[in-house]
């Protein structure tokens, strides 16, 4: 079944029963700093779910862009994948459990004319803090929905959420598929039978959880649904495997093109290149670059486990042509059409990386592992920091010598270096400077440079910094604004940007009084929090601003500027994410 046909049936459904379609969010959160990725549709929505009125009203729906990471070496069965698509519908204090339940079971029969025989749920058995949940059982009974066929299940299984460390959440009531052609197996339900495959999940979000782990009445009851649409479509197609449906179809068609090899269903490598290059291209779609930390690291695991599977299957130099018939089975994604230059190019940057530094780490592997039991956790991170090795793929190099690695000396190794360089970009820096602290360093100056580019380009001078975040990757940086900018406006933010680089100047320090500074004509945000004297950073004739943070001494130090992603954070705020190439 096509992909786009089976998410438009879901959706109609759902707007016949007075659902509005929402956006489908972008993976990286906007509002939850306790996950790196969008896990789920209700994740974009967790403040309507607390009770903020949704602009769509109280009945939502969508398809949304999910990613979860939770075993990257999962991947490589059949049924996991690392990029996934979640249907979902909401009611924000509207409906509950009766037409949640009602509506989800004429969908299945009615719409996809599931028998049903074929279908079999679970609901919550209850504990401390939620009672059973008779409710839903009596009305999947009254559906038709035989007494076997429904069991009662803990927390464990039949809770769902909150997405990240706090949050809604609440007892849920999944819904199994016999997805065997062979019938006279379903009369028995089993959830630990593969054959019966959970197909979509209805949440009754009754709860909130705090940060001391407490679960609270929430003010306002919701539904959050979530089916899977790759699960959904295997099982429809009546596939066992989900990389022979039309979300993976082409993918593999491509490796086996490119390895002159066939896909004949126990090729997990193929599997997992096409997972990786798939959630790769929608990560980077959405404005994350490979990097050593939060999504960008993800981002590189993922390519870089790709590239050595791809090794395993003779295929060299292929992640960018592994990725084309990603952006034609997702056409319909504006992500992936605007942006398909640069992550087709990040990509190639990012084998290109990785093949500089394999062979050499391959042979200190081999080094590490010779006439051993065991490679200690330094040992791993010196193949993690230096040639770039990510920790599972350490893990594989090893378990394929059936040898062990430390991996717990590993992360008291890598907590260490994090610990040291979140130091370093604390500002604390003198001498000394960290690898990353110089990129950080560069980033920040290129915020100055930024802020005066906007304030010229879009001839405002009410244009303040209001927030800005620097890693090692990239810059984001906010500003007061209250328009998006226009395409010709940003290639003009980053031209002026590029022009002032290019100049070479000298980044000069001079200390004063923050009233000194004012009539200087410095930038900054004139309040109390100054204390007696500043230090104010002079760019040439282009910026000069109050500034705690650490600066090169010349923008001759920073390279290409480049924006890669601007938006609205709020009322009159906008967010530009730009990286230094
Ligand atoms: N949020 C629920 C899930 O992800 C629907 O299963």
């Amino acid at each position: 079944m096509d992909r786009k046909q089976f998410v438009k049936k879901y959706i109609k459904f759902f707007e016949s029963k007075g659902h509005k379609e929402i956006i489908n969010s972008s993976l990286i959160p906007e509002n939850d700093p306790t996950v790196l990725f969008i896990t789920a549709g209700m994740h974009p929505l967790v403040q309507y779910l607390l009770g903020q009125k949704h602009p769509s009203g109280k009945r939502v729906c969508n398809v949304q862009r999910c990613i979860r990471t939770g075993d990257i070496e999962e991947v490589g069965d059949t049924t996991h994948h690392t990029f996934f698509e979640m249907l979902g519908n909401w009611s924000f204090g509207d409906y509950f459990k009766e037409d949640a339940i009602n509506w989800s079971f004429e969908f299945l029969t009615e719409v996809l004319k599931i028998p049903v025989e074929r279908l079999a749920v679970t609901c919550f058995k209850g504990d401390k803090n939620a009672s059973k949940d008779k409710e839903s059982f009596k009305i999947w009974k009254s559906l038709g929905i035989k007494e076997e066929r429904i069991v009662f299940l803990d927390k464990e299984d039949n809770w769902w959420g909150p997405a990240g460390k706090t949050g809604p959440c609440g007892p849920d009531s999944e819904i199994f598929y016999w997805k065997d052609n062979d019938n006279s197996a379903y009369k028995k339900f089993d959830t630990e039978n593969e054959n019966w495959v959970e197909i979509w999940n209805d949440v009754f979000m009754e709860y909130v959880k705090d940060e001391k782990g407490k679960y609270n009445l929430a003010e306002q009851k919701n539904v959050d649904t979530g089916m899977g649409v790759e699960r959904m479509i295997a099982s429809l197609d009546g596939i066992k495997d989900n990389y022979l449906t039309s979300c993976f179809k082409p993918i593999i068609e491509k490796i086996e093109k490119l390895s002159g090899k066939k896909y004949t269903g126990n090729e997990k490598e193929m599997r997992i290149i096409a997972d990786h290059i798939k959630a790769a291209v929608f990560i980077i779609g959405d404005g994350i670059v490979p990097g050593n930390s939060e999504q960008g690291y993800v981002l590189r695991r993922l390519i870089r486990r790709a590239i050595r599977y791809g090794k395993v299957i003779g295929i060299y130099d292929f992640t960018f042509k592994v990725a084309e018939p990603v952006f034609e089975i997702y056409n319909d994604y504006e992500s992936l059409k605007k942006n398909k230059i640069s992550i087709l190019e990040e990509l190639k940057k990012e084998e290109e990386r990785f093949n500089l530094t394999l062979e050499k780490g391959l042979r200190k592997f081999g080094k590490f592992a010779e006439g051993k039991k065991n490679i200690c956790g330094k040992d791993c991170f010196l193949l993690f920091q230096s040639f770039g090795f990510p920790i599972e793929i350490i893990k594989e190099f090893a378990e394929e010598k059936g040898i062990k690695i430390d991996e717990k000396e590993f992360k008291k190794e890598l907590k260490k270096h994090q610990d040291l360089s979140r130091t370093a970009s604390a500002g604390k820096f003198k001498s000394g400077l960290a690898d990353d602290s110089v990129a950080t360093t560069k980033l920040h100056t290129a915020a100055h440079l930024i802020l005066s580019a906007l304030r010229d380009v879009l001839k405002d001078e009410n244009i303040i910094q209001k927030g800005s975040n620097i890693t090692s990757e990239r810059l984001r940086l906010d500003f007061s604004f209250p328009r998006k900018l226009t395409d010709e406006e940003i290639k003009e933010v980053e031209d002026l940007v590029n022009a002032q680089i290019q100049k070479s100047c000298e980044v000069v320090c001079e200390e004063m009084t923050p009233a000194e500074a004012k009539k200087k004509g410095a930038l900054g945000i004139f309040d109390e929090k100054y204390g007696e004297k500043v230090s104010v950073y002079t760019i040439g004739d282009f910026s000069k601003e109050i500034c705690a943070g650490p600066h090169v001494e010349n923008l001759c130090e920073l390279g290409h500027f480049k924006i890669q992603k601007q938006k609205s954070v709020g009322e009159g705020v906008r967010r530009i994410k730009a990286v230094l190439l």
